[in-house]
């Protein structure tokens, strides 16, 4: 198959935010509890958690991870997390039925951060807590004045604030699996009076309000236009979220699946832009793509391990070569969304849905998933391009005219980054044109079939041959 990319200096699409490259660890299954959290492991350092699990996350170069969930935010008393461990409360989550001892919290993550160099995105809880609530966990986390809260983390050993400046308002509130789940129109307004209160405490923040769970929610499109109606002033991003499946075996549909998260985007963007002309708004409200990943294994094959536990295995994915090129394909869907996607959370991190496994007491390794987003993190950071694809295409149960070939360019500081998908079972040889870039000559071709990239080195060529099933990344000096 024969396919052709060209790529112009002058078609930029955006900045490639780096928010782009953050992840997600919620308090579910076993991501905190041995997962980054182990006081008994061999590598714990002096505060319980795992240093492998941290030399495994610190080349992934997140940006961003976000806490502490998910699901279990909503029904979580971040107070319970706080202080002395031993008088902290065992309560019971009734988003994952699990025992929850509260022995990592607030302060114990925002730590947790700093040593690994990463930097935190709070969410509130806006199931059962209340606006006030709310406000209160922002004074302790950033309060600088002589008030409660605030005072309370100083009692706690952290007199300095921790300056967390983007925060989450709840999570998937239109789901009726959420504890304490909302109509539009109260989470709209719910999420509006909390916004006033946290940026009236803190104008230096940023919020993300909950977009609908998923593109198929009953409420999807009404949802978002009545959150915007409420919060569009407050309100600094709309969040997104999606999970790939394929629990038929499909795999042509499962790799199509990323063009479906691209309508997706382009559709939210969509009814943020008509918000802000209907309000006669002043700023954009961007997306915050703060879940996404494969997830269906433990779905189809999984085993239940017991209710009420700390930190039961639910939903280890155990991934193959395939789920690591749809990862791919998700990649650069975001990155040609990064004129209107500026914050992207792979979901999760360790064990949950996760690149990282760990065992109790044992080894910590890194799953297909890895190494897309690995290779993503550290290339494609610069200015995203608009490439002009010529390829082949295929119809599927998911869509008609699939392109076999699918890319995303990024100019970097010191070149260009292709990351090109072949999504045939045949070889695919693809030449390349480059326009206003100057002197530039390929220096590398790294292939990801599945497992660990194999890596080439280029001399300039501008033709490439794509493996079949494969994603790559060419990278011009
Ligand atoms: O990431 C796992 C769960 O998926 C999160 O708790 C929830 O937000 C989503 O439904």
């Amino acid at each position: 198959m024969k396919a052709k990319v060209k790529l112009s200096a002058d078609k930029v699409i955006a900045k490639v935010d780096d928010r782009l490259f953050s992840s997600f660890i919620e308090h579910m299954g076993r991501a905190i509890y041995t997962g980054i959290y182990e006081p008994d492991h061999p590598t714990a350092d002096a505060f319980g958690f795992r240093q492998d699990v941290m030399d495994l996350i610190r080349p992934l170069n997140v940006s961003h991870i976000r806490y502490p969930g998910g699901n279990f935010l909503s029904g979580y008393r971040w107070e319970d997390g706080i202080g002395p461990k031993d008088k902290r409360p065992v309560r019971a989550d009734l988003a994952w039925f699990e025992l929850e001892p509260n022995q990592v919290g607030t302060d114990e993550f925002l730590q947790w951060c700093e040593r690994l160099g990463v930097s935190p995105i709070l969410g509130v809880n806006l199931g059962t807590g209340t606006p006030q609530d709310a406000a209160n966990l922002l004074e302790y986390v950033n309060g600088t004045l002589p008030t409660k809260y605030a005072e309370m983390r100083r009692a706690n050993g952290r007199e300095e604030p921790y300056g967390v400046k983007l925060w989450c308002l709840g999570n998937e509130m239109d789901g009726p699996w959420q504890i304490c789940g909302k109509t539009a129109e109260e989470y709209g307004r719910i999420a509006h009076e909390t916004a006033k209160m946290m940026k009236w405490m803190d104008p230096s923040i940023q919020l993300v309000a909950c977009g609908s769970s998923h593109r198929q929610m009953p409420t999807y499109g009404m949802w978002e236009e009545t959150i915007l109606k409420h919060c569009y002033k407050e309100i600094d991003y709309l969040s997104l979220h999606m999970y790939f499946k394929n629990l038929d075996g499909d795999t042509p549909s499962f790799l199509a699946e990323s063009l479906e998260m691209e309508e997706f985007i382009r559709e939210v963007a969509e009814i943020c832009r008509k918000a802000k002309e209907e309000q006669n708004g002043d700023h954009d409200v961007y997306l915050s793509f703060d879940e996404w990943n494969v997830w269906f294994h433990y779905e189809k094959d999984g085993v239940e391990p017991p209710k009420w536990t700390v930190g039961r295995a639910i939903d280890e994915e155990d991934y193959d070569d395939t789920d690591a090129l749809v990862v791919g394909c998700i990649l650069n869907t975001l990155l040609r969304s990064a004129d209107v996607v500026k914050i992207a959370c792979l979901a999760q991190l360790i064990n949950v849905i996760a690149p990282i496994t760990t065992v109790p007491g044992g080894e910590a390794y890194v799953r297909t998933i890895y190494y897309p987003f690995l290779l993503a993190s550290r290339y494609a950071r610069g200015t995203s391009l608009a490439a002009e694809v010529e390829a082949p295409s295929y119809d599927c149960a998911l869509r008609s005219a699939v392109p076999f070939v699918d890319c995303s360019a990024v100019r970097t500081e010191d070149g260009v980054s292709l990351f090109l998908m072949n999504r045939s079972e045949e070889a695919a040889e693809v030449s390349l044109e480059l326009d206003g870039f100057g002197a530039l000559a390929a220096c590398e071709h790294v292939t990801l079939t599945g497992g660990e990239p194999a890596t080439a080195a280029l001399s300039g060529e501008k033709t490439v041959t794509l493996a079949p099933m494969s994603w790559n990344l060419i990278r011009f000096a």
